[in-house]
């Protein structure tokens, strides 16, 4: 007896992608530029516009220059820039006191934003590698980064922070208890509304090298930083350092790098439920502009599939150097370039 078989498939999955109104009726995840956190350089100077080599399109800007940028922000409807420092070699020192000078870089370029665009937000980072001689994100005697000594160092940096009127600190140093340490402190000293979005998952990362050339950081850098920041064969792990994070007082939890760790991302979000941050960081940014300028992808294609690719995993935003050129490519405003 021969068998009958249908010609016909019974389900054509097909049928939904025939037209791009119909993909995107059935989309399930889309970017907002709501989601997007822009992270700018920010150096001395005035009027100062200076590319960084190995992030093409991204400048450090000098303060007067960041406050144009925090109203391109708020015109591309961008809720949040995160500002880091390239320090002077000059300021820096191997206890990093820089790095609670109330009128360092990032405290006067807050000021100076707040004062000029009060509605957009402010993020800071909570570390010591900008302004360390020794390049690490703590303090380092005798070749060791020191744990509770850094933990001081970080209460009195993120004081200053919240002072100069910061939304949001990031303590991106992977030292043990650092956001218990900062949260009781704002407490104390009445910044009790200043969030925390802590880089729980931070990997030790071949991704991060732009961004050290960027804030300066990367001559200085000796040796490397796997004895705090996470081994990239561990996931398991970043579900407790977030477990941790969030028992001490964080209110957002980040993992970074992003494309390599999406795994991680989605875990953290199954697990916790809390709104989780991914960072493309500067590496990922590097590898899709340098891809498109040899011509060898579309880098606007790739950075808008990359940048879905978080939502999908269960990012509820992600910090990006694309962020000013997805809102553009969102909000139809035309192109720079
Ligand atoms: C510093 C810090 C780093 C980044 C953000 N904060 C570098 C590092 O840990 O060495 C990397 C961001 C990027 O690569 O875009 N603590």
């Amino acid at each position: 007896m021969s068998q009958i078989v249908t010609p016909f498939p019974l389900r054509r999955a097909r049928r939904t992608r025939r037209t791009e109104w119909m993909r995107e009726m059935v989309r399930e995840h889309r970017l907002s530029t709501r989601d997007l956190i822009w992270p700018i350089f920010i150096r001395d100077g005035e009027n100062v516009t200076e590319p960084v080599d190995a992030l093409p399109g991204v400048s450090r800007l000098s303060i007067d220059q960041a406050v144009l940028a925090a109203e391109e922000a708020a015109a591309l409807e961008i809720p949040c820039l995160a500002l880091f420092p390239y320090t002077d070699p000059a300021l820096k020192t191997p206890e990093a006191e820089e790095a609670w000078n109330p009128d360092n870089l990032v405290n006067r370029a807050t000021r100076a934003i707040k004062a000029a665009v009060p509605d957009i937000g402010i993020m800071l980072d909570v570390a010591l590698d900008p302004y360390n001689s020794d390049g690490h994100d703590g303090i380092v005697r005798d070749g060791e980064v020191l744990n509770d000594e850094t933990l001081l160092a970080l209460e009195k940096q993120a004081l200053a922070q919240a002072d100069a009127g910061a939304d949001i600190l990031g303590p991106s140093d992977m030292m043990d208890g650092r956001i218990g340490v900062i949260r009781q402190a704002l407490e104390r000293n009445d910044f009790g509304q200043t969030a925390i979005m802590s880089y729980s998952a931070k990997y030790a990362s071949a991704f991060y090298g732009p961004f050290r050339d960027a804030v300066g950081a990367s001559g200085a850098l000796k040796g490397d930083k796997k004895g705090y920041q996470m081994d990239p064969g561990n996931g398991a792990e970043a579900l407790r350092e977030v477990a941790h994070d969030l028992s001490e007082g964080a209110d957002m939890v980040m993992v970074k790098p992003g494309m390599p760790y999406l795994d991680i991302c989605q875990r953290v979000k199954a697990e916790f439920g809390v709104p989780t941050f991914a960072y493309q960081v500067s590496g990922e940014y590097a590898m899709i502009r340098a891809a498109a300028q040899n011509g060898w992808i579309d880098g606007d294609a790739a950075m808008m599939e990359s940048l879905t690719a978080f939502k999908r995993a269960g990012c509820d935003g992600i910090l990006s150097y694309f962020a000013p050129r997805v809102a553009r490519i969102l909000l139809d405003e035309p192109l720079d370039d």
